[in-house]
């Protein structure tokens, strides 16, 4: 069985990826070719959003993101403790200060609820993640943000395709950032990724950004990245673009039915052995990753591997406990809910093309594990 199977989905759509890139390699214009400009159009309409700059890794976009609003040092940018590395790190790295704020332990998202206290004159804008599939409350975050006139950056690396009070991620806030790593939801075969806004100025600084900073060729107001996609890896999004729709109906079925399967088995409690996830009402959910929570997740881990089940674990140790930002003064105990959780989620095979008894089969599994 596998953790997730890309394979399958490239049968189903050889045809016209096969077909995308023979065109890309006959025209030529394999950096910023005529593939990405389609894919941005295609990407805003889908997203809901005016504009849409296509880039080369979902790292780049929040780092284009924050450079756009032209953050940096002595600046302070909220964000979550329990998330994937790249959205502190990339604070960090313009030379901002990441400050966390405590997440809400059903949906491992911000809890608006703290937001608030851990504004100060120095927060310069607001990051919530959109983990494993679901957005973060945005509404609840932007009436905050709207009240000390803060932008709001959606990390919807993990939340492309989901929606939010019928509103899709990425067109929820100021600007909208995600990742087609090739595991994500909307994945191609190596790095991309892209920004969205309704906004126009920071549209065009954010596709200045991505070329070195250039408003024409060799004609530079401001320092950029060479954060650009590459036309075959838009060829690549455009054809899976065409089977997405389908894609997230059949996310939003299994993660139902795993849902349900494992509520039947262990309860639905806080107490159960194995919690399953919990998908507000507001939202759906893509499950690019299904998560649960286990007691003793060392044994339970190797218990799964003997039952030929793959696992994988998002995320180990919450950020404010990375060594690298030791600096931030903030040691273990300071986000319990962060801490316990990065102690107890457990991921399980989730992608498309899982049949009902490949879940079955994960779901005995975890009986046996957890025994
Ligand atoms: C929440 C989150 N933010 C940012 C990123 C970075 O995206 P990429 O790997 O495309 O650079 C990821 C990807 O794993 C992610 O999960």
């Amino acid at each position: 069985m596998d953790f997730i199977d890309l394979k399958s989905q490239y049968r189903r759509i050889k045809p016209s990826v096969d077909g995308r890139i023979a065109r890309v390699l006959e025209h030529g214009q394999y950096v910023l070719g005529p593939e990405v400009t389609e894919l941005e159009q295609q990407l805003a309409k889908y997203v809901g959003s005016k504009h849409c700059v296509a880039v080369a890794s979902g790292t780049d976009a929040l780092l284009i993101a924050l450079m756009a609003l032209d953050i940096g040092p002595g600046d302070e940018v909220i964000t979550v403790p329990f998330t994937f590395f790249a959205t502190a790190e990339m604070i960090a790295l313009i030379g901002a200060r990441p400050v966390f704020v405590e997440i809400d332990p059903r949906t491992y998202n911000m809890d608006p609820a703290r937001l608030e206290a851990a504004i100060t004159p120095r927060t310069r804008a607001i990051m919530p993640v959109s983990l494993y599939g679901q957005c973060a409350d945005i509404d609840a975050i932007n009436t905050i943000a709207c009240r000390h006139e803060l932008p709001v950056i959606e990390d919807a690396a993990q939340s492309f395709g989901a929606t939010y009070k019928g509103k899709r991620s990425g067109s929820l806030t100021a600007i909208g950032a995600t990742s087609f790593f090739p595991s994500k939801p909307l994945g191609c075969y190596g790095d991309g990724g892209a920004l969205f806004t309704d906004d126009e100025r920071l549209a065009k600084l954010m596709r200045e950004i991505r070329v070195h900073g250039q408003d024409r060729r060799y004609h530079h107001p401001r320092l950029g990245l060479c954060g650009r996609l590459d036309s075959i890896q838009a060829a690549v999004l455009l054809a899976k673009l065409e089977i997405f729709d389908d894609e997230v109906a059949a996310r939003i079925r299994l993660g139902a039915r795993y849902t349900e399967l494992i509520r039947k088995k262990f309860g639905a409690g806080p107490d159960a052995r194995v919690r399953a996830p919990h998908v507000e009402a507001f939202n759906t959910s893509v499950y690019a990753q299904y998560t649960v929570e286990v007691e003793n997740r060392e044994i339970f881990e190797t218990r799964m591997k003997g039952l030929g089940v793959p696992t994988a674990v998002h995320y180990p140790l919450a950020l404010h406990l990375q060594p690298v930002f030791a600096n931030l003064g903030q040691t273990a105990g300071a986000f319990p809910l962060s801490e316990a959780a990065a102690r107890r989620v457990i991921s399980l095979p989730m992608h498309p093309y899982l049949t009902d008894e490949q879940q079955q089969a994960v779901v005995d599994a975890l009986a046996q594990a957890v025994a």
